[in-house]
């Protein structure tokens, strides 16, 4: 809560409320969970399991067997996909299957198939928003007072977290003068509702970006202009609802080059001479930003370890707490290493993820995966590296100045000798070839009783322009055209963070979209496999799809290599999916009613959307 709503309402000259569902979300990972349990000697036991989250799997595990967390092993080597299903669910499958193999004395897996995992497994948590925005004629925001409520499912799981998180993108760019924001998780007789992708914050920032929507609609005006009107920045208008002053502001850059090479204006133009003259199929176009908070906002979380050994032939393995479920972690983290040390990448082996290793380590969520491993990986590095320097510098009678890790070589002076020579007389020196690292986020502090702090180091920011065609009889539609301008701060490794970008994109389009999970009045989940649960496939993607990173982005807090991370936040671009159909449905009523399609915009919702509509404008024509 900031400022004062009640004065801020009282003086704005115009008042809109209104309501939104926002539906929930199957992970539907390509491969669904796995657990593999094997018994050790005395109390003992080793369990592979498909966890985001291997140490508090062995907490559980341990708590579950009744002993201490020092006798469980939990290894986890990948996932295939995860997308946050696997950060606290896994748990339920490891702790089952470690049960079993105690009381058996056997190796025992467990490996529900597809639809028992999409009927037992906590989802995306959908969410009912109601909002009243007070605003001026020309669309600039005076209050905001939004209550959001999310359904959660029979148990707490990470729901108080997830809808706090909503919360926190509840403003997305826009600077909200007076504003109260409040979540109600509700407790219901339903699966226990879970961390997917964005982690609440998608639900918030599609309320915030439907509240933009309701503005220019009331006011007939571009939602885009609307939305520039209303960012962060100028004096005393950077503080967030939760009192954060943005910082690194950049989306008012981001979307001026996305307008011009989406060439927004003037397609725009030509969208509204189309609807004109065509009345079955109707067009629409948005242009939507993305500012996503990076930090696990329980500050605690925000540590990670590294593990790593350079063994005598020069070849280094390296451990740590992060896993890999896809968006290339391990990648980025051994590149970061082999970017210490100067060596080839393939000399470096990432080994899998191991509580054995390095303990007391973070979900690999919350897309800080890179950020906290790879900065925990480099101190390991620069640990051994230290060392090494000092024996050179002695060795070779030279100033530590003098010596430099060079490609494949350590250079002393003028003097090349060949890495893997190097470490084998570091080592008859007796100089120790192993480190752990260690790294916390600085800056970050959260007080949830008071709603202050600084949650999160930094923001990443990104925008996408989405044109879509839609079939007024029928409700079905087609993305035409994405472009996507996306920010990574200065990229690890530009093709890993494309793929992300794109994926995340068409997941989030998914979302907003086809997916719509389907309970019947038993309670059943009937859309449990994909015959009935419909993500999209490859023939959903744009027609036109210009994905781009922002080149001159630079990370201006010290993160890894001044990157910034990348796996949640371009998933609520599929946003600008939404806005453009509900343009081509706001067609039919010329512009003038807020369409308020719920979410996921099936071709049901959005025929009924635009029937509402017409009868609307046929009310009105008739009064
Ligand atoms: N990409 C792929 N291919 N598979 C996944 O399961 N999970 C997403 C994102 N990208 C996921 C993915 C989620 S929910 C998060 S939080 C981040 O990756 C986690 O990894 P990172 O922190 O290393 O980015
Ligand atoms: Mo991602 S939802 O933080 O695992």
């Amino acid at each position: 809560e900031r400022g004062d709503i009640d004065a801020g309402f009282a003086k704005a000259k115009n008042i809109v409320q209104g309501e939104m569902r926002i539906g929930g979300q199957d992970h539907f990972y390509l491969e669904g969970h796995i657990s593999f349990a094997i018994p050790g000697e005395d109390d003992e036991v080793t369990v592979i399991a498909s966890t985001q989250h291997p140490s508090e799997t062995q907490h559980m595990v341990a708590q579950v067997l009744g002993i201490p967390s020092n006798a469980i092993t939990v290894n986890i080597r990948r996932m295939g996909g995860a997308f946050g299903g696997k950060e606290t669910q896994a748990n339920l499958f490891a702790a089952v299957a470690a049960l079993a193999a105690r009381k058996y004395r056997r190796p025992v897996k467990v490996r529900p198939d597809r639809d028992d995992d999409m009927t037992a497994t906590g989802k995306r948590h959908d969410f009912h928003v109601d909002y009243r925005i007070g605003f001026d004629d020309d669309g600039r925001i005076a209050a905001v007072d939004a209550v959001f409520a999310a359904r959660c499912g029979f148990s707490a799981d990470l729901s108080g977290p997830v809808t706090d998180r909503a919360l926190f993108h509840a403003d997305n760019c826009y600077f909200y003068p007076n504003v109260r924001l409040r979540s109600r998780p509700l407790k219901t007789n339903t699966v226990s509702n879970t961390a997917f992708r964005g982690f609440g914050g998608p639900q918030g920032m599609v309320g915030g970006e439907r509240m933009i929507e309701d503005i220019a609609y009331t006011l007939g005006k571009d939602p885009l202009e609307i939305r520039k009107l209303n960012f962060y920045g100028g004096e005393g208008r950077n503080l967030t609802p939760y009192h954060q002053t943005v910082e690194d502001n950049i989306i008012g850059r981001v979307i001026e080059e996305l307008e011009a090479s989406a060439d927004y204006a003037a397609r725009r133009e030509v969208v509204l001479a189309f609807n004109r003259e065509n009345h079955v199929i109707k067009r629409g176009i948005a242009l939507t930003p993305v500012k996503f908070g990076i930090s696990f906002t329980k500050t605690e979380y925000n540590q990670a370890g590294a593990l790593i050994h350079v063994y005598t032939d020069g070849s280094i393995q390296l451990n740590h707490g992060g896993t890999e479920m896809g968006q290339g972690l391990y990648t980025k983290v051994a590149q970061v290493v082999a970017d210490e040390f100067q060596v080839d990448l393939d000399r470096i082996k990432v080994t899998a993820t191991s509580t054995g290793k390095v303990p007391n380590t973070s979900a690999t969520a919350a897309s800080s995966g890179s950020d906290l491993n790879g900065m925990a990986a480099a101190n390991a590095a620069q640990q051994i590296k230290a060392r090494l320097v000092g024996f050179a510098a002695q060795r070779y009678g030279a100033s530590e100045a003098d010596v430099a890790f060079e490609p494949n070589v350590v250079r002393i002076g003028s003097e090349r000798i060949a890495f893997a020579d190097f470490i084998k007389s570091a080592y008859a020196a007796r100089v120790q070839l192993s480190a752990a690292g260690f790294y916390k986020t600085p800056k970050i502090h959260w007080s949830r009783a008071e709603g202050r702090g600084r949650p999160f180091y930094y923001y990443a920011y990104g925008a996408s322009c989405s044109e879509v065609s839609v079939d007024t009889l029928t409700g079905e539609y087609q993305v035409e055209r994405t472009d996507i301008l996306h920010d990574v701060g200065k990229s690890l490794n530009p093709a890993l963070d494309l793929g992300q970008v794109e994926g995340a994109f068409v997941q989030g389009m998914g979302w907003l979209t086809t997916e719509e999970l389907w309970w019947d009045a038993k309670g059943r989940l009937r859309t449990h496999a994909p015959s009935t649960y419909k993500i999209p496939l490859a023939s959903d993607r744009p027609r036109i799809f210009n994905v781009r990173l922002v080149e001159w982005s630079v990370n201006r807090e010290e993160t890894i290599r001044r990157s910034k991370a990348v796996g949640e936040p371009p998933f609520m671009l599929g946003i600008s999916v939404l806005e453009a159909i509900s343009m081509a449905a706001a067609s039919v009523a010329e512009y003038r009613i807020p369409p308020r399609i719920d979410a996921p915009a099936t071709p049901e919702r959005v025929l009924m959307a635009i029937e509402r509509l017409r009868a609307a404008t046929r009310g009105k024509a008739d009064g």
